[in-house]
């Protein structure tokens, strides 16, 4: 276990317990707002009061929610295993705020805006940050406007680079709380069942990629990974290194 490399990849369902609606569920995001209207680059540049309320509504909502047992068990698990990467296609910080360390925020974050013009991310969650009038840069001499700092439908998710090297030399990659229906993210537990790695689930329903994964576990991320990672972390043989995680 010690010398395993272990990967980790969250999606919605993670949160969900916490109080964060997923985009995909009964209720979703997705059912009362369009795609093409509020998560892509077109939708800022023909609508972009649209857009920003929607993001600053859930950036507001940040300040409401707290990590569950899920977010707290994945924290446990990294310092128990030497190597550890997780992935997050989550804008929320409730894996920061969980005790996770080193998250690689693929689809970006709530937390920060970024420049229109330079590109420079800031920090901006004061109170001033999250009305509904426009935020402006501290970079430029003539303050420019800020966008959400998510990558967008049409957008290249950040830090690719990072992620293909961690899944391709994994051991262990476990997927908790996505439907598998986002790419390239969907892609990863197939890249990583390609090199051989155990790959693992957990999800309340079973996604469309579900055949990826060697062993599936269907029910509330908060209720089943806390167990799993004792059960992982407590397991003789896997704190030897000796067989793999599952
Ligand atoms: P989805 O909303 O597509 O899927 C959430 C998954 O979590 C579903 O498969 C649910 O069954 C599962 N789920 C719900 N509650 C759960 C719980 N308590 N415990 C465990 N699982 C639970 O969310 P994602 O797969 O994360 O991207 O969506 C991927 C991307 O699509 C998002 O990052 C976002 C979205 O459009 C962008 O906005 C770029």
């Amino acid at each position: 276990m010690r010398s395993m490399k272990v990967v980790v990849l969250t999606g919605a369902g993670i949160s969900a317990e916490s109080g964060i609606k997923t985009f995909r569920d009964k209720d979703g995001l997705w059912e009362n707002h369009r795609i093409d209207e509020v998560a892509t680059p077109n939708a800022w540049k023909l609508n972009p009061k649209l857009v920003w309320e929607f993001y600053q509504e859930r950036r507001r909502q940040m300040s409401e929610v707290n990590p569950n047992p899920a977010h707290v068990a994945l924290a446990k698990l990294e310092l128990g295993v030497e190597n550890f990467t997780l992935i997050t296609q989550n804008v929320d910080d409730l894996h920061e705020r969980g005790g996770s360390n080193s998250i690689l925020h693929m689809h970006g974050r709530l937390q920060t805006l970024r420049c229109e013009d330079s590109g420079e991310i800031e920090h901006r969650m004061d109170d001033a940050d999250l009305s509904d009038e426009y935020a402006l840069c501290n970079c430029c001499v003539k303050p420019s406007r800020m966008r959400p700092d998510i990558v967008w439908f049409g957008e290249i998710p950040m830090y690719m680079s990072e992620i293909n090297d961690a899944v391709n030399s994994c051991d262990v990659f476990i997927v908790v709380g996505s439907s598998g229906q986002v790419y390239p993210a969907a892609d990863l537990a197939y890249h990583a069942k390609s090199i051989g790695a155990n790959t693992i689930l957990v999800n309340y329903d079973p996604p469309v990629n579900v055949g990826d994964f060697n062993e599936v576990h269907l029910g509330k991320a908060g209720e089943i990974l806390p167990h799993l990672v004792d059960k992982w972390l407590n397991d003789e043989e896997v704190k030897s290194g000796t067989i793999r995680i599952g």
